[in-house]
């Protein structure tokens, strides 16, 4: 049993690590530990300590409230927020009961006079090392309360100094990572795009200054939410270190009606001793076996039209890169924008899910056939959200969109966004893509999300006006699922101009995600190492295009992208035959590896944000088999070999005896670990090497 409990006290324990909470003297749920599994049950810590307060903050201001709400002397950032009908602003959550079913914890707060009842979840992953927590808001009361933030967990850290790892960018470069300490005060990261938004994304790892890829304590965490986010860190007049994950309470109000419950997406958060490398590995397999709908499919090599043949599509220009791809070993033929009604550029089209009457005069199934005989699935992207002022769709119905009446509604890319908060809307839409799918042989949909929500106005709204920004996502989740109920052989495709929506929350409905719009292989590999932080690499799907300088040898394009799940994006007629010789070689060898990079063990061995020369590692799970990716992206103009250091394998059975290909001894795991392997490489090259298991 992961949960113990003793009178109001409660210990969640996962394989390596604990959690343990509990009430304090005053009645307050309090989070009582957070760390290491220790080995008793009796000895972990049964109270908390607060410190002593001036006249200027109350005990609240340093109790460590699993879930604080708004009220009292305390200026902490709470999770909880509310208008009751008599305009009290004031939430005094006391502790009710606690249920354990299996493996999760019930904890029931009633507010001290509201008719308000908050259930926080807790459900322990056991073998991940892992907590999930959410919470849910019922109304018990007859009248409206008017909730104006409710976030899905708050934690907090032992006291001390601390160190933020987040990702950051902006299109085309996303998925930077920083490092950076925690300091007095509060910093927020979040998205108001009613995305999750290519700028930041609602993961974190904490330690304590000094934790790397193979060591250190790290607390880490992430959302399950597809919009706007809001991680707050703060670190307290008194150096208490809290972290706050949820919903975006920006521009946020629910009108939470007599019995009606709100439901908070749930977040994740866990704990290692073994460093970066560990975090991102725990929260891999989670996402592998317990999100990602198809986790344990293998992910097939596809292509994909958009960088070759951009919105210039027919039968004709597609069948003659389909097979060209089918000759390289491609397993799936995607065709992008451009296929369908009025299509012919980014002015006009969007909302109208038929096939262009020019350019597909017998409809999809001509070209469908064609790529199936060459032994190929075929996929189609689809941008079901948006809707060009020159539609059909939006002529009969230009009150669809996301707009304040009145007001004028700002193009971006020539598109507006229908309200998917409105089930018309959502019914609509799901309609024209259900039936798409029923006609066809379709076997991957990319679902694309091409711009940011401005005015942001439902004047139709049932409740609250405000609550567009939640239930617009919970109108996505409704028509992907739907969708994905009905056509199970599909497999989807996330992507927001590339990486503008990738999170746990559409990993539930997602296979796999565009994670950048930038194909240039020298940028994908720093961006590739930030998605990784959180998300696995059978997730993360990788083209080889035509972007960047010529000199950038294809060796290198394909080894970058056969770091996730690979696919294809250049001009297939503009390559020449030996160009797509090598490039079906590497297929090939993807081919053989690639249950090891989708599968495995991901091992960050030197980083390429910090180095120039830099090596990252799959190891599959019964650790038989590796593969060793290293890549060279500059060097000084006088070559000095000598200055590359060795590259250190990590993750093999220290005792058994392994080969690397290329090297002649047969070693035990332990002693590649510790002595590594020196690979020269000179500017833009690259290698990607074996490792195999022969005895032990
Ligand atoms: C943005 C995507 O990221 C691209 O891959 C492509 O699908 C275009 N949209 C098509 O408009």
């Amino acid at each position: 049993m992961p949960i113990h409990t003793s009178q109001n006290f409660w210990i969640l324990e996962t394989d390596h690590t604990a959690y343990a909470l509990g009430l304090d003297s005053e009645g307050r749920l309090v989070n009582l530990y957070w760390g290491e599994r220790l080995p008793r049950v009796s000895d972990y810590p049964k109270e908390s300590f607060p410190l002593n307060w001036a006249s200027f903050s109350g005990a609240g201001q340093n109790a460590r409230e699993e879930f604080p709400a708004e009220t009292g002397l305390k200026y902490i950032e709470p999770c909880f927020k509310a208008v009751y009908p008599d305009g009290v602003r004031d939430s005094v959550l006391c502790f009710d009961k606690a249920e354990v079913t299996g493996d999760s914890l019930h904890i029931h707060l009633l507010d001290a006079i509201e008719p308000l009842r908050i259930v926080l979840h807790y459900c322990v992953h056991e073998p991940y090392d892992l907590i999930e927590r959410w919470a849910e808001v019922t109304n018990s009361g007859e009248k409206v309360i008017t909730l104006e933030r409710v976030l899905s967990a708050q934690w907090h850290l032992p006291r001390g100094r601390y160190r933020l790892s987040h990702v950051y960018g902006r299109w085309a470069d996303e998925w930077n990572l920083c490092r950076e300490p925690i300091t007095p005060g509060v910093k927020v990261l979040e998205s108001r795009r009613i995305t999750t938004s290519h700028i930041a994304n609602p993961w974190f790892a904490v330690d304590a200054g000094s934790a790397d890829e193979d060591q250190g304590e790290v607390w880490f965490g992430a959302l399950a939410w597809s919009g706007n986010w809001k991680f707050i860190v703060e670190l307290t007049e008194y150096s208490a270190a809290r972290l706050s994950l949820g919903i975006n309470d920006w521009d946020f109000a629910w009108q939470l009606n007599s019995g009606e419950t709100f439901r908070t997406p749930p977040a994740v958060c866990g704990y290692t001793m073994n460093g970066f490398g560990e975090s991102s590995r725990r929260l891999h397999d989670y996402i592998r076996d317990r999100v990602l709908p198809k986790g344990h499919s293998l992910r097939k090599v596809l292509y994909n039209s958009w960088e070759a043949t951009h919105f210039d599509v027919d039968e004709s220009s597609q069948a003659a890169l389909a097979e060209l791809a089918a000759g390289m070993g491609v397993e799936l033929f995607v065709m992008d924008d451009g296929w369908f009604h009025a299509r012919n550029d980014d002015t006009a089209g969007l909302g109208d899910w038929w096939p262009d009457e020019i350019k597909f005069p017998h409809g999809l199934k001509p070209l469908i056939e064609r790529v199936n005989k060459l032994g190929m699935e075929f996929g189609l992207w689809v941008e079901p959200e948006m809707v060009n002022p020159d539609s059909e769709l939006y002529r009969t119905h230009p009150d669809w969109v996301i707009h304040f009446p009145g007001r004028g509604r700002t193009e971006s890319r020539n598109q507006l966004i229908l309200n998917f908060a409105r089930q018309d809307v959502q019914d609509d839409i799901l309609e024209k893509l259900d039936h798409l799918l029923a006609d066809n042989d379709i076997h991957f949909m990319k679902w694309d999300m091409n711009r940011n929500v401005s005015e942001p106005g439902w004047d139709t709204a049932p409740g609250d006006p405000r609550e567009l920004w939640v239930r617009y996502v919970q109108g996505v989740y409704r028509v992907w699922s739907t969708l994905r109920e009905r056509h199970p052989q599909v497999t989807w495709q996330s992507c927001s101009g590339g990486g503008g929506r990738a999170d746990m929350g559409i990993l539930q409905l997602a296979d796999q995600v565009w994670i950048s719009d930038n194909t240039e292989p020298t940028s994908r590999l720093n961006i590739q190492e930030g998605y990784t932080q959180a998300y696995p690499a059978c997730s993360m799907e990788a083209w080889v295009t035509d972007m960047g300088p010529e000199y950038l040898p294809l060796e290198f394009r394909m080894h970058v992208s056969m770091c996730g799940a690979l696919g294809i994006g250049g001009h297939l007629v503009h390559w020449d035959e030996d160009k797509r010789a090598q490039a079906a070689y590497w297929i090939a060898r993807y081919k053989e590896i690639r249950p090891i990079i989708q599968f495995g063990d991901l091992y960050r061995l030197r980083s390429p944000q910090k180095e120039s020369f830099s090596a990252l590692e799959y190891v599959s799970k019964d650790r038989s088999e590796a593969v060793l990716f290293a890549f060279r992206t500059y060097q000084p103009l006088i070559p000095q070999f000598e200055s590359m250091p060795p590259v250190y394998p990590r993750g093999l059975d220290p005792e058994a005896l392994y080969t690397i290909e290329g090297f002649d001894d047969i070693r035990s795991g332990l002693a590649w670990m510790r002595t590594g392997v020196e690979v020269y490489l000179t500017n833009y090259q690259s290698t990607v090497l074996r490792i195999r298991k022969v005895e032990g």
